[in-house]
């Protein structure tokens, strides 16, 4: 069975994000294994920014095309006769169409009407036509010059091609399939179509852009035994004159669409009906609905069509208004190989294990584009990512709806977090560019979130409903027309904005800027006021580059306090508007009572708050009324309290203060975010030697009863997927620190191995065990693992990224200076020759992830300096990278080590002193850090923390 992560495309949406920010963590010696980073597909957003930007000029409309396919599975062609009816729109003589060099045009006949289309057409002679070699582009030059408004008829004749390779185009599969009457096996071939974005040129000469929407009329050839499928139902059906095996199937005129929205599947697959019925709507009769898949597959659809049958029932409810058409196919395509789901009006394609998914989300992300996105499409591509937002919020809101359980009480943290970091970098998606969409895309999501708290459900349901309705008029949006609508509904439902503020102009600065701000909350307890600042929120050093950082925002505020902890009325009390840094509203809670500001994310900021009341806030979740407080909201302040301190905003003390809580804390909405803050906290305390195990041992202190009350140590069937997920997080942390049981285990699993007569043949050790293993284990256990990287088997099927694996883990898990120093010896002093470039610059760049390694790495080039240089001086690349991980420090006593270095090489005139100079600027900034905040952490740590429990493993007396 796959995985709920694998199934859910929400998820996958959210996990390709975080899957990177994961990578990046685990190149930097963390060896979290998350489940997310299973699912590695991404969604074809990034093929819409391909499209080019710029338009080419045409001067022919089509308003209806007449398709006919005739394909031939033998040889993998299609002969194809298309009729284009256009209009000129301006005068010309030339007809600009889209069509691939696969497309091998055979004959072009063009017929008019006369200047005011008052006679019969007649035909008009063609100068020359000619396919572009360089573009998929195909031009008739008519003889005559055409005014604007004249019609005319093209009719081209041509072949194409069948592509099995790919989803994409008109293409082909087979599959095995069992025919029950004989209890054989068969191969079993179907034809489908995949035209978005831009593959419609690769079926029929065509204008390819989606502002160019005309009807269709759709003739498709097919075998007698098979079934056709498109966008409308079959009008009529014909026999081939001459071939009582082949049928033609003539559709139903569709209304006007683009060219990608057309689709149509030839396949032997049997269908199931639903039992509900979709709610009749604006007086025409119920949508037909219908799930296709393989025979062999159908059992696992059972209950499918009632689930899609009840979800469009909530959609034409929520949009009041159908999908425009009378018929509804869902599709188990096998062997699917498209990125997401193909939601063609009307036939829509999943993979087989999407569709029969349990799980709702993706289901009603994949049918709002019934609505938005087929009924009514974006006007250009550009426009398509608002849709993708709206869509992707519409379904998360609605899942919580039908079924809030499947979204885990996530949404949107999961998403919301991810950009906190993001954001609050120095230098937002310097790293991996190319997650930037998919975080606008999320932004984008989440203002959408914000609108549905500061207009209500029911004015922004409302202005959903007059966006489609309006939409459809034309059929067609701009990406922009979404916030007009919900600021017109505003409007008429007399909800006032300060300073003439559109819904328009407050979502532009959110959606443009890859920042978030923070807003700064400082009650005045004497005079009874609240003064709110804003600020960009930062989590590393500022910028030194020209960024201008004076980005301001309209931020709503809406405050909840303790004498009325309401979390039903969320409507905002103020705005702090753009042009004002900061503002000043009534306190609306009594000196001793506690406010929380933004609860429940609604708006993407975090919040700090005077020291007086994040302390009651403290106290009160250390009551035994903290519950009130929802647990989203609980996580946010948590999470701003760590992020705050870890920017260096508040001290350290307060937001330890607030984990105090985490003891009695059952959600895991409210866990999940913290073992992140563990991570990125615990790698900033591990350089120094003695505060790390305290603060192991004080989060092992919350932790343990968590994991062994809560989760329980070993795995239920069937129970919620947060639960394995978060046993996983909890399990992993505490191996790490070498609880007891958990080194025991990896012992005995490991022990299996180093019996094995023959242990380079395969390695029976999961990777959960192997870190614990080589930062717990013997000398003897460690050198096992690395005899097991020097004799790794070359050229075999074993696959070389588990000797990555394990290169990194015998680098980056011990903290015993003997571990490190042979693997020192044995790559540069005996120059090992099974260890390539690339393996020394991993080995030492992991090294440097913890302290210990990075003094010891530091040491050893210090001393053996001369030899190491001759050995990978000459290597420009390779030199640097030592360089930089030998100096990865970040406290004083490293800073000045590097600062002797810089001096005795520069005195020697060696060239990598400049480098040194450079990492000496970058390490003041975190040794500035550490000044600050390492002592308050360790004092706090110290007086919360009697000893080191006896569950856990000490370094010293045990290695
Ligand atoms: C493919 O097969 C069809 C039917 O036999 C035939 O008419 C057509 O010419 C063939 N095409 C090619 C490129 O061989
Ligand atoms: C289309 O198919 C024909 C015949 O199989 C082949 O010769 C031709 O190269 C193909 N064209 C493209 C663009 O794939
Ligand atoms: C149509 O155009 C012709 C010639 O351009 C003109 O003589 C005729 O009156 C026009 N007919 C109408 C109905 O406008
Ligand atoms: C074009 O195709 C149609 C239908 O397939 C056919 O009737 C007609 O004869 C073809 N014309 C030419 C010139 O090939």
């Amino acid at each position: 069975m796959l995985s709920r992560y694998q199934i859910n495309t929400k998820m996958r949406i959210i996990s390709v994000f975080l899957f990177i920010l994961i990578i990046i963590n685990i190149i930097k010696a963390d060896f979290v294994p998350n489940e997310r980073t299973r699912s590695k597909k991404s969604i074809d957003f990034n093929d819409v920014l391909k499209q080019p930007a710029f338009r080419m000029p045409r001067s022919f409309k089509p308003y209806n095309y007449e398709l006919e396919i005739h394909p031939y599975t033998i040889n993998d062609t299609f002969r194809g006769r298309v009729q284009i009816f256009g209009a000129w729109t301006s005068d010309g003589s030339r007809i600009k169409l889209d069509a691939d060099h696969s497309l091998h045009i055979i004959h072009v006949h063009v017929e008019c009407l006369s200047p005011n289309n008052t006679k019969p057409m007649e035909v008009a002679g063609i100068a020359q036509y000619e396919h572009n070699d360089k573009k998929p582009e195909f031009n008739i030059d008519l003889e005559q010059w055409f005014t604007i408004g004249r019609k005319c008829k093209l009719d081209i004749n041509y072949t194409g091609n069948i592509t099995s390779s790919e989803s994409y185009g008109l293409f082909t599969n087979s599959f095995l399939d069992t025919k029950h009457e004989m209890q054989r096996t068969i191969v079993s071939t179907f034809i489908a179509t995949h035209l978005r974005l831009d593959n419609a040129r690769k079926l029929f000469p065509c204008i390819n852009e989606p502002e160019y929407k005309a009807t269709f009329q759709l003739i498709v050839t097919r075998p007698k035994h098979m079934i056709c499928r498109a966008n409308t139902p079959v009008y009529r059906t014909v026999e081939v004159p001459g071939n009582s095996n082949l049928m033609r199937d003539i559709f139903e005129r569709t209304p006007p669409m683009s060219t990608y929205q057309l689709a149509f599947a030839i396949f032997d697959f049997k269908s199931i009906s639903p039992t509900l019925l979709v709610n009749p709507i604006e007086g025409q009769s119920p949508l037909e609905v219908k799930v296709w898949g393989r025979k062999d597959f159908l059992s696992s659809l059972e209950k499918v069509p009632n689930k899609v049958v009840t979800i469009m029932n909530y959609l034409q409810n929520y949009f009041n208004y159908s999908i425009g058409l009378s018929k509804l196919d869902l599709v188990a395509m096998p062997m699917y190989g498209a990125t997401r789901a193909s939601d063609n009006w009307g036939l829509m394609f999943f993979k087989e294990s999407e569709l029969s998914s349990p799980l709702i989300w993706n289901t009603v992300y994949e049918l709002i584009y019934q609505w938005i996105g087929q009924h009514v499409t974006p006007y250009r591509w550009s426009d398509a990512q608002i849709n993708k937002a709206l869509n992707s919020f519409l379904a998360s809101k609605i899942t919580v709806d039908i079924d809030p359980n499947e979204m885990e009480g996530k949404w949107p943290m999961t998403l919301l977090y991810s950009l906190y970091y993001e954001f609050g970098k120095t230098l937002p998606f310097s790293r991996v560019a190319g997650i930037r969409h998919e975080a606008t895309s999320a932004k984008i999501e989440l203002v959408f979130r914000m609108f549905n708290y500061t207009l209500g459900e029911k004015v922004f349901q409302k202005g959903v409903q007059k966006f489609i309705h309006e939409s459809a008029k034309n059929h067609s949006f701009y990406g922009n027309d979404i916030f007009n609508y919900l600021d017109t509904v505003r409007k008429e439902n007399n909800i006032t904005l300060p300073n003439d503020l559109t819904i328009s102009s407050i979502a532009a600065p959110w959606i443009n800027r890859d920042r978030v701000p923070i807003v700064t909350v400082n009650r005045d307890y004497e005079t009874g006021n609240i003064n709110l600042t804003q600020a960009v929120f930062l989590r590393e050093p500022r910028p030194t580059s020209n960024e201008k950082m004076s980005y301001q925002w309209d931020i709503p505020i809406t405050i909840t306090s303790q004498n009325n902890l309401n979390f039903s009325q969320l409507q905002p009390a103020l705005w702090l508007s753009k042009n004002d840094l900061t503002t000043t509203h009534k306190d609306p809670a009594s000196k001793d009572k506690f406010i929380i500001v933004n609860p429940e994310e609604i708006g993407m900021f975090p919040v700090n708050y005077d020291l007086c009341n994040w302390n009651l806030l403290s106290e009160f979740l250390q009551g035994p009324q903290r519950e009130i407080i929802p647990a989203l909201t609980r996580a946010k302040l948590l999470h701003d309290a760590w992020n705050i301190a870890y920017a260096g905003n508040i001290c350290f003390k307060v937001a330890l203060n607030m984990t105090l809580f985490l003891k009695n804390e059952t959600s895991h909405v409210v866990w999940e975010p913290f073992f992140t803050m563990i991570d990125h906290v615990g790698r900033k305390i591990q350089v120094l030697g003695h505060v790390y195990p305290t603060f192991e041992a004080y989060v092992f202190s919350l932790l343990e009863p968590l994991y062994k009350n809560q989760l329980g140590e070993t795995p239920q069937t069937d129970e919620p997927s947060w639960k394995t997920h978060m046993r996983g997080l909890a399990k992993n942390f505490l191996c790490r620190a070498g609880y007891r049981p958990c080194i025991k285990e990896a012992k005995e699993q490991y022990k299996k191995w180093m019996e094995d007569n023959e242990p380079d043949k395969g390695n029976p050790v999961a990777n959960e065990y192997i870190c614990p293993v080589f930062r717990w284990g013997t000398m003897e256990e460690w050198e096992f693992g690395l005899q097991r990287a020097i004799n790794f088997p070359k050229n075999t099927e074993r696959k070389q990224n588990e000797r990555t694996y394990l290169l990194k883990t015998l680098a980056g898990c011990p903290l015993d200076q003997r571990k490190i120093e042979r693997l020192l010896n044995v790559t540069i002093l005996d120059q090992n020759s099974n260890f390539t470039d690339s393996d020394i610059q991993l080995i030492y760049s992991t090294l440097s992830g913890s302290t210990t390694g990075t003094v010891i790495l530091f040491d050893f080039l210090v001393r053996h300096w001369t030899i190491t240089k001759e050995a990978f001086g000459k290597k420009e690349h390779l030199w640097n990278g030592i360089i930089n991980s030998a100096t990865s420090f970040s406290t004083q006593e490293g800073y000045d080590r590097v600062s002797q270095l810089y001096e005795d090489r520069q005195k020697k005139g060696d060239s990598v002193a400049a480098v040194l100079g450079d990492i000496m600027v970058d390490l003041e900034e975190k040794v500035n850090w550490h000044n600050e905040n390492l002592p308050a952490i360790g004092n706090w740590l110290n007086s919360h923390v009697k000893k080191r429990p006896s569950a856990l493993m000490t370094l010293s007396t045990e290695s």
